[in-house]
């Protein structure tokens, strides 16, 4: 059997890959066309208290929301040549969804008064642009890709959670209008965007070679960041936003857990090969470093010491 034998199977394979991510995107971009806002209920029944519960949480999400506008900025530029498939999924699906999320969410926390957290629409790291100007050396575009890929996981599956937390908070407290109208249809949203980039990034893994993949998991390991943390501020944010969804007040054990969910996805990817390796001990650092800040910034520490 000739070298050229061996490798048409693995082409087909590749290519039957790629129309399943295809009609992924498809699927997706049919089933969940951004949430129409004819469809929304700010009814609220305790707004006081609601913004008191969860004003830290909204102003986050919102700000995360609406950032994809400046994510597909530095998608254009980290990627300048990327799949069809990719391009498709940001610019015609994903963006769209996530800019809905992002107008919805601004228009309760509004109507709440809760203080907005500045988004940055539109400027792009250093740290990104010499990526994309990397990118023009061979194999170096697929990595960045590849974190990519890796990023839409982690923020993805961190979305759910804390929707699924909100959504719960909202319940308990009677806001039935809000839960139903407002955070049920965002959360059914983004299961469909983590999926995508997991099929994405284990093809992609599959085809990456050794010196690519030990860059990514190296490259990985230094830059992972809580979702939507850019700075110091929006790292003690984000502690804030754990601890009123009440993921951090567990202490050390419950918040592996948690990052064991973040984290789960890209251990499989990158690390399955590590025994004994529960989770990306990054994962547990970034969080953990968040709850500290958060904490610290109330004047309490963390872990919150128990009564003996
Ligand atoms: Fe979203
Ligand atoms: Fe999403």
């Amino acid at each position: 059997m000739s070298l050229s034998d061996l490798t048409i199977p693995r082409r087909r394979g590749r290519r039957r890959e790629d129309s399943r991510l295809a009609d992924h995107v498809d699927r997706l971009g049919e089933e969940h066309p951004p949430i129409p806002l004819g469809g929304v209920d700010y009814t609220m029944q305790k707004p006081g208290l609601l913004a008191e519960r969860f004003g830290p949480v909204l102003a986050y999400m919102t700000r995360v929301e609406l950032e994809v506008e400046r994510n597909v900025l530095e998608l254009n530029i980290m990627l300048p040549d990327p799949p069809e498939v990719d391009r498709h999924f940001y610019a015609d699906v994903w963006m769209p969804q996530e800019t809905r999320h992002g107008q919805i969410l601004d228009k309760l926390q509004d109507l709440l008064g809760v203080e907005p957290h500045e988004p940055n629409l539109d400027e792009v790291s250093f740290s990104l642009k010499l990526l994309g100007a990397l990118g023009k050396v061979p194999g170096v575009q697929d990595i960045s890709r590849m974190l990519y890929y890796l990023t839409g996981l982690a923020t993805e599956r961190s979305a759910v959670l804390a929707y699924n937390r909100f959504h719960a908070g909202l319940v308990d407290l009677g806001e039935r209008a809000i839960a139903a109208t407002v955070v049920a249809p965002i959360r059914r949203q983004e299961p469909g965007h983590f999926a995508y980039y997991q099929m994405a990034s284990q093809q992609l893994w599959d085809q990456l070679s050794g010196w690519q993949k030990w860059l990514t998991r190296g490259l990985r390991k230094r830059t992972f960041e809580v979702v939507g943390a850019y700075n110091k501020l929006q790292v003690t944010q984000f502690g804030d936003v754990m601890d009123k969804l009440k993921m951090s007040d567990g202490g050390e054990a419950e918040l592996r857990k948690y990052a064991e969910q973040v984290g789960r996805a890209e251990h499989d990817l990158l690390w399955a090969h590590r025994r004994g390796l529960k989770v990306p001990d990054y994962v547990f650092k970034s969080l953990k470093r968040s709850a500290v800040l958060a904490a610290e910034r109330k004047g309490d520490v963390w872990p919150a010491p128990q009564p003996s």
